[in-house]
């Protein structure tokens, strides 16, 4: 680390997913600066951006825009941004953004000091995916915070034909067990109790002879941790060795986050999932059947090129059949040099539109009597900390992952306690604190 960095204020702004969050913290190590909430005091700013769907890479556009007076009033302040958008369009975003100094790729956080010393003399672009230690440098942890990712995988290679991901963040590769053991011990001992595994289709990992189910299993293993997530899982690599070791490690919590994408085979055809809709509604009985109580959220996009209704109401009798916990859905989105962005039979945006709002409604009333079955039941909470709800209320998770919200003081931060729950709501639950375990 420079010297001289660690007396400069950096800012960041992350957009998307948990993966970004992730790499944020990366940054922050990387750049070794005093962070700052409020731009105007930065040295340097940082926007970390997603690609995922035409919306979110929108967002990049805008946020370099916001930051243009800044260097109005200080023309040293250095603008910088990775992420999936930075990794997409290179170089023309300095074409582009007169106000830009640096842009770098999803590989290229390890090398952020040596780039930013180089901007006295040129701005840069760095986005090269031959790099030689991916997951070098770990990330920030915020001393004290209950929750925590570890990276165990970057890039993907499935061939999803909507996806941009590839793209963006190159091939699968899959970080050593020791690696990913360290990092959580590390963890761990900087106080956090529950640690969820990331990567792109995080149950293919496999190295030197390991498969995921012993990376939980190790993990299991490190004293002081008490829950493990991980995120997100391919259908296909749903095997049942994993399943098995989700049963048998009482850490690994009672959820697992399993994107469908669509409820008809012709779709998921279309889109190269390499399932069936009965192959994938098999996995969900296995899963069902070696953890009876398992909460399931998936991801759903409406709206595929060729999408009919029939194919739609395939998607909304999956959802019936499922009755996931939560769902995350989406609008089709054409992404640049994507196989799917070429096909023809593109929905009109009001039909797409009004498929996703059906699909929501009703998966809202399914997530909704979820939660209201809950009331009346205790429910393991690890304590995450205060609640926006109010003063004197605090907020953790379920195994299930559904939020509650109760009475206490912040002092139980980090414990697992039992809460009754009271009341379901739309997206929380509302309890009360029974006993510290
Ligand atoms: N359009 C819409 N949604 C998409 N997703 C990925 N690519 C696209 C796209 N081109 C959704 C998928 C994925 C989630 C992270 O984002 O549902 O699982």
């Amino acid at each position: 680390m420079d010297e001289s960095h660690a007396r400069k204020n950096l800012y960041v702004e992350t957009y998307g997913c948990q993966m970004n969050d992730y790499d944020s913290q990366r940054i922050r190590t990387a750049l070794g600066m005093n962070v700052v909430e409020d731009p105007r005091h930065a040295d340097v700013v940082i926007i970390n951006t997603c690609a995922i769907r035409e919306k979110a890479d929108q967002k990049a556009f805008s946020s370099v825009g916001r930051f243009k007076h800044l260097k109005r009033r200080n023309p040293d302040l250095i603008i910088g941004m990775g992420g999936c958008v930075a990794q997409l369009y290179g170089r023309k975003l300095l074409e582009s953004n007169p106000h830009l100094d640096l842009v770098f790729g999803t590989r290229n956080i390890p090398e952020l000091p040596r780039l930013i010393s180089l901007l006295e003399r040129e701005r840069i672009v760095e986005t090269s995916f031959d790099v030689e230690d991916i997951f070098g440098v770990e990330p920030f942890h915020e001393p004290g915070k209950v929750t925590g990712f570890v990276s165990v995988q970057s890039g993907c290679n499935k061939k999803c034909t909507y996806c941009v991901v590839p793209a963006v963040r190159g091939e699968e590769v899959n970080r050593p067990i020791e690696e990913i053991l360290r990092e959580s011990e590390n963890l761990v001992e900087k106080g956090a109790r529950e640690i969820t595994l990331i990567g792109q289709t995080v149950n293919s990992w496999k190295h030197g002879g390991y498969k995921f189910g012993d990376v939980l299993r190790k993990i299991a293993g490190i004293e002081g941790l008490m829950r493990i997530r991980f995120t997100t899982s391919y259908p296909r690599d749903m095997t049942s060795k994993l399943i098995d070791a989700m049963s048998d490690t009482g850490k690994v919590c009672r959820h697992i986050h399993l994107p469908v994408q669509s409820g008809s085979n012709r779709i998921l055809q279309a889109m190269k999932r390499t399932y069936t809709r009965e192959w994938y509604l098999d996995t969900i009985a296995r899963l069902r059947g070696a953890i009876p109580d398992i909460a399931l959220s998936t991801d759903i996009i409406v709206g595929f090129p060729g999408e009919t209704e029939r194919d739609f109401n395939e998607t909304m009798e999956l959802l019936r059949e499922v009755e996931f916990d939560g769902i995350f859905s989406f609008k089709f989105s054409p992404r640049p040099g994507t196989p799917a962005a070429g096909l023809g039979g593109s929905i009109p945006s009001d039909v797409a539109g009004r498929r996703l709002k059906e699909l929501q409604d009703f998966q809202r009333e399914i997530t909704y009597a979820k939660n209201r079955s809950r009331v009346g039941c205790v429910e393991e909470v690890l304590v995450e900390g205060p609640s926006k709800n109010g003063d004197h209320m605090v907020r953790g998770r379920t195994t299930h992952n559904r939020i509650v919200n109760f009475p206490a003081t912040t002092d139980i931060m980090g414990k697992v306690v039992s809460v009754k729950i009271t009341e379901g709501y739309h997206n929380s639950l509302l309890g009360e604190l029974i006993e510290t375990i």
